[in-house]
């Protein structure tokens, strides 16, 4: 069954058809049947079925976490979670959160003292703010994008996997310094993605400095 919306006064054209878009998508209407804080955790379910980035007793860094599907769903299986936002998320018990900006380094060091050790897996879904101008959208996902890879590289144990949002356009640069950092690459882009958008995901495995 499809919801159309009737046009409001109080509310604008795009957001009525954000509001329509969540209501009619299968995903949405999925997590919160079963209990999911959002639709993102069947992209992370998926890759995870394919490649196990997620084990019982693992450690988990969730970069850009809020609202916390995916720290949900690594909890649920059993992994130790780390997880950081600029956003406050909502009570995770069992989740070490951290409320701040990824990119500062105080930050990324709390992120580590937290973990205890080595990681199995940093997964990022850090969506930087759209301005909708196409170049800076790039530039800023290609600055996440690498800080990201450069940090797991450090946080990883030996056998640990890197998983990171990006934006077509942006993973060619990104995908260049992963390929210097780590021994295997891909690039992903899972079936629960919309249709419309441009993201894809980089999967890294096993920091070449730690290979043995
Ligand atoms: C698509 S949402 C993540 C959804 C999440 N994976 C889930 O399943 O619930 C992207 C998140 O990235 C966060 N974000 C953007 N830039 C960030 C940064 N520099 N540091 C930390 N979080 C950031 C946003 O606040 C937003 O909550």
């Amino acid at each position: 069954m499809t919801t159309t919306l009737k046009r409001s006064r109080t509310r604008s054209h795009s957001s009525t058809r954000w509001l329509q878009r969540q209501l009619n998508d299968p995903y949405v209407q999925r997590a919160r049947a079963e209990g999911w804080r959002a639709r993102s955790v069947y992209k992370l379910d998926e890759i995870d079925r394919r490649f196990g980035l997620v084990r019982p007793g693992g450690r988990v860094l969730d970069l850009g976490a809020a609202p916390g599907s995916w720290s949900q769903y690594a909890l649920k299986k059993g992994a130790r979670v780390v997880a950081v936002d600029l956003l406050p998320i909502g009570p995770m018990p069992g989740a070490e959160v951290v409320q701040g900006d990824f990119l500062d380094p105080e930050v990324q060091a709390a992120l580590l003292e937290r973990l205890g050790g080595g990681a199995d897996a940093v997964l990022s879904d850090i969506a930087p703010d759209a301005t909708g101008k196409r170049v800076v959208d790039r530039l800023r996902m290609e600055g996440v994008g690498e800080a990201v890879v450069a940090f797991a590289e450090g946080a990883l144990g030996p056998d640990g996997r890197v998983l990171v949002k990006l934006i077509r356009g942006a993973e060619a640069r990104v995908m260049d310094l992963a390929k210097s950092l780590f021994v295997g690459c891909r690039l992903l882009r899972p079936k629960a993605t919309r249709a419309d958008s441009s993201e894809v995901y980089l999967l890294a495995e096993r920091p070449r400095a730690k290979a043995a």
